[in-house]
């Protein structure tokens, strides 16, 4: 969902959040989950005639618009289908082994969610404190057309950290496959294919040694326990196949390849980073910075300014992100020091494919 400010919202908090139900509604329908798209539009009005949404949601209506409330609702039930503790509902979502509703509409599905909903509150209410960790294979098409732009300025082996990381599948970006016509990346036997990941111009044809793969999170997920497992599934929209089949190829990656996974805050990661002599320290976070407060904010862009000031060319430092813009895009952006060149490499999709690359063009140091 493009980012939305609490003033392009009006009326009472009821009426906000079910404008912010609506706007995601429509974000998934465009985004390729006509399921969440329907289920989300019946819960907006469900919420606006106090109907179960509204009971479930009493005490989060003034949740800021971009902690995607109305993901964390579905993220909840998700689970419930997921684990055989809400067998109605598995029975319309594929991910769960049930079937789409072919009705307009989605009436059953909405029928058995708000059923859901209205039996089990106290399942769904945790889910509702902590933003979606949403964590989407996709965007490692853009983590590695940029490690490949990096490689490519100066071949040396990579230190990956990434903030905002959730279970840090996309720290073994590097193993996965992206097949193309043009240009391709990785081992076709990888258990993660990122179809159609690429169009437009090609990243360079270099090679990308990572020695190092660290991630933190404020509440990090291990992606080789069930329970981590579970709540990942959830997170993908039930009608995404696509999704689920390159989250279980990580899944799978994750049991082979170990990454450090920290609890803790960007901010302190970004502090305690240290340059290395002989390597590229990459800094990258993607549909992340959302979740920040101004103050995180500024934190993290004077951690990044005080680690390119320290950057030699011996101890080289780059910074990529995914991140949303205003104007709904999501650029794919790397600076890189010395030198602090700021280079727009392409545009995605909030769930990284596919990436348009265009042919990079020099911004702002
Ligand atoms: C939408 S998820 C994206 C996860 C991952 N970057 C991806 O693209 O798949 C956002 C993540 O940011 C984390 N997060 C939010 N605020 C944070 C902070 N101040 N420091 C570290 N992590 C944070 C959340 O816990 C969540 O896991």
């Amino acid at each position: 969902m493009a980012a939305v400010a609490n003033s392009e919202l009006n009326g009472s908090p009821t009426e906000r959040t079910a404008q912010l139900l609506r706007l995601q509604s429509a974000a998934c329908r465009e985004i390729g989950s006509p399921l969440y798209g329907d289920l989300l539009a019946l819960a907006a009005d469900d919420l606006l005639v106090g109907g179960p949404v509204a009971q479930v949601l009493a005490g989060h209506l003034q949740t800021r618009p971009a902690g995607v409330l109305a993901l964390r609702m579905l993220g909840a039930a998700h689970a419930l289908a997921l684990s055989g503790r809400a067998p109605e509902l598995a029975a319309w979502y594929p991910s769960a082994g049930g079937v789409i509703d072919s009705e307009p509409g989605s009436p059953h599905a909405w029928a058995a969610l708000k059923n859901t909903l209205a039996e089990q509150p106290d399942a769904i209410r945790p889910w509702l404190d902590w933003p979606p960790q949403t964590n989407e294979v996709g965007r490692a098409a853009a983590l590695i057309g940029g490690l490949l732009n990096i490689a490519a300025q100066e071949s040396l082996p990579i230190r990956l950290v990434e903030v905002g990381a959730s279970a840090g599948l996309n720290l073994r970006a590097d193993q996965f496959y992206v097949p193309g016509d043009a240009s391709s990346y990785g081992d076709p036997g990888s258990p993660v294919v990122l179809s159609h990941g690429w169009q437009g111009a090609a990243p360079p044809d270099s090679h990308v040694e990572v020695i190092e793969r660290t991630g933190a999170d404020l509440a990090p997920i291990d992606p080789t326990s069930a329970h981590g497992q579970l709540t990942l599934t959830a997170y993908v929209w039930p009608d995404q196949t696509d999704r689920l089949a390159r989250l279980r190829g990580a899944l799978a990656v994750a049991r082979s390849v170990p990454a450090e996974l920290r609890t803790e805050s960007a901010t302190r990661t970004v502090t305690s980073i240290e340059l290395v002599p002989g390597t590229w320290t990459v800094l990258w976070h993607s549909i992340f910075r959302q979740y920040l407060d101004e103050t995180q904010r500024a934190e993290l862009a004077e951690g990044v300014a005080a680690l390119g000031a320290a950057a030699t060319g011996q101890a080289r430092f780059a910074y990529l992100y995914l991140e949303q813009s205003r104007s709904g895009g999501c650029p794919v952006v790397l600076t890189t020091w010395p030198g602090g060149e700021r280079r727009v490499l392409g545009t995605a999709s909030p769930h990284g494919i596919p990436v348009h690359w265009s042919a990079p063009t020099s911004a702002r140091p």
